[in-house]
Order: structure tokens, then sequence, then C-alpha cells
């Protein structure tokens, strides 16, 4: 799996902390696309999908969360829950979302707008689809 952790450079002053994000600096493509998830019921899963060509980061800015993140290589859980470190998500891996708190803020970064087309939401068609047997 092509993911890994990003620790950001943090701006601490006196007055408080700022984290800039920068296409192909600290980001590691051009970003087109910000959103951002927050008010998730904590029994409730997001994510449970997949998405063919995407590149994405994905920073908690508040509370904690875990991310589930599976591809033909293997699976990893990752519990996120500082504003300074993102998470990189490449293509074709497949992720679920849970256990947000109830103040989470997940930010998401992405180098494309959205586009349905490129999302695989079938668990069993992303097996297919990647090459997983079983
Ligand atoms: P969805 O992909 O189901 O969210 P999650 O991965 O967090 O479970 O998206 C929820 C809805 O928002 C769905 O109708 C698609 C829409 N959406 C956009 O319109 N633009 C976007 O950039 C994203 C990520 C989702």
């Amino acid at each position: 799996m092509d993911d890994r952790l990003i620790r950001f450079d943090v701006k601490t002053n006196k007055s408080g902390s700022l984290v800039p994000l920068e296409s192909l600096k600290n980001i590691p493509f051009d970003i087109k696309r910000v959103f951002y998830i927050y008010g998730v019921d904590p029994e409730k899963k997001r994510g449970q999908h997949t998405q063919k060509t995407l590149k994405e980061v994905v920073v908690c800015l508040r509370g904690k969360c875990k991310i589930r993140l599976e591809d033909a290589t293997g699976e990893k859980t990752f519990e996120l829950d500082r504003p300074d470190t993102g998470l990189y998500i490449g293509p074709m891996v497949w992720r679920e979302m849970s256990d947000f708190s109830s103040d989470c803020i997940l930010l998401a970064v992405a180098d494309q707008l959205y586009d349905e087309k490129d999302y695989v939401r079938d668990y069993q068609e992303y097996r297919k689809v990647a090459g997983l047997h079983g």
C-alpha cells in the first residue's frame, strides 16, 4: 500500500498555530479539491469505497477517528487525532472511516474534482477490480 503519514511543519507563535498545505510541497500532488466531514454519528461508518484514480490526503483537524485502508497488499488501521499529521491515500485503496468523536472534523484535499464515475462503492466489485481473491 502506498499510504503514508505526513507530518506537517507547524508554524507556532505566541498566538497559536498554523499549518500550510501546499501542492507538490507537503502535499504530494496538485490540490484540486478540498472538502471536510463533521457531525458524524460515532456509531456510523463513512467511506466504504475506493476511488480508481484519486489521490487524497486526509487530516483530522479536531477530535479523532479511525481509518481502515485495504488493498491487494494488505490492510492497516490508522487513528487520526492530530491536526499536524495527514494520511496519504492513493488510488484503488478501499477506505472505511469509523469511531468518529462527536467533535471530529476531517479535512480532505484531493487531486481531482468530485466524479462519481471514479468510485467503486461495492466491496465485492472492488475485490474483483483490485485482484483480491477469496
Ligand atoms: P460520500 O462519498 O458518500 O462520503 P463519505 O466517503 O464520507 O462516506 O459522499 C457523500 C455525498 O456527498 C455524496 O452524495 C457525494 C457527495 N460529494 C460531493 O458532492 N462532492 C465531494 O467532493 C464529495 C467527497 C462528496
